[in-house]
């Protein structure tokens, strides 16, 4: 599913953003660009940011 039409960024790839280290939006704007131009990706991108850490294993799980 396409996250951020501007730059055809799709859920995919944002959750292969995050597990290889991105953290923040500002992160995935500085890989992938989202929400750099329009920013009305920029709330679907934090969902999809969000739960992919959500769902990282315990091991990377920041300690409770
Ligand atoms: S849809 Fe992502 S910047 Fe426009």
């Amino acid at each position: 599913m396409y996250i951020c039409l501007c730059h055809g960024i799709t859920d995919s790839q944002i959750r292969n953003c995050v597990r290889a280290g991105a953290r923040t939006l500002g992160d995935l704007s500085g890989t992938l660009g989202v929400a750099t131009q329009c920013g009305s990706c920029a709330t679907s991108a934090c969902e999809v940011l969000d739960q992919t850490l959500g769902s990282a294993t315990p091991a990377d799980a920041p300690a409770a």
